[in-house]
């Protein structure tokens, strides 16, 4: 997607060759514009696909996710984390780990917030080592629903979780595929 690459550019900065700050138009402030241009990109990705829901993980996601979800006239659910596991009849969890944070965290899903049959497009700001995005899939598949794909706004293809997504069979459309970084660059697949 032309626009977010050059908004990348314009906007990002390479921290070093494994993090990029995206804090101005999507982490911290968000570009609202930028994000109804990248709801209306998924939107058209997956028109025909038989989605019932749009699906997040707090916080990042939820503003391109929200964007999706309206343009698809679809319901939007957010998928939250807590440091602790809840033994609770309404809620499903997995454990994640982030490397960024180097920390596990439970990935929390309210399962009445889910049909069983729904088809569900996964969307997530970053994909970096793939661990959010398959903790919220196999969440997704436990209360029953299947994943149509998972939108990702920006991947680093130099991180594994692009390839453990494929390999795990899922359709993952990426907005921005950074492939390289370096103090001040950034390239694109
Ligand atoms: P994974 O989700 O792909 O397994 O990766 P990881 O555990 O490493 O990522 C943890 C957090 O760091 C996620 O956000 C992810 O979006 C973010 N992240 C990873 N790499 C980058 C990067 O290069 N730049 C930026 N800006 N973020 C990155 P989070 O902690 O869940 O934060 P939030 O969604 O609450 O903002």
């Amino acid at each position: 997607m032309e626009l977010l690459k050059q908004k990348i550019l314009e906007c990002g900065r390479a921290l070093d060759e494994h993090v990029l700050l995206v804090d101005s138009f999507l982490n911290n402030q968000v570009d609202v514009k930028l994000m109804q241009e990248i709801g209306r990109e998924f939107a058209g990705r997956y028109a025909g696909a038989g989605v019932t829901r749009v699906v997040t993980i707090e916080s990042s996601g939820i503003a391109p996710a929200a964007m999706t979800a309206l343009e698809m006239d679809l319901p939007l659910v957010i998928l939250k984390k807590s440091k602790s596991s809840i033994l609770k009849d309404d809620i499903l969890q997995t454990e994640v780990f982030s490397f960024t944070k180097n920390a596990p965290y439970q990935l929390t899903l309210k399962p009445q917030f889910i049909q069983p049959g729904d088809r569900v497009l996964l969307i997530d700001d970053f994909l970096a080592n793939g661990e959010a995005a398959l903790g919220a899939s196999s969440l997704l598949e436990r209360a029953g629903a299947q994943v149509a794909g998972i939108g990702i706004v920006i991947a680093k293809t130099f991180q594994p979780g692009l390839k453990k997504l494929t390999e795990a069979g899922y359709r993952v459309d990426v907005l921005a595929p950074v492939k390289r970084m370096a103090a001040g660059v950034i390239e694109f697949d």
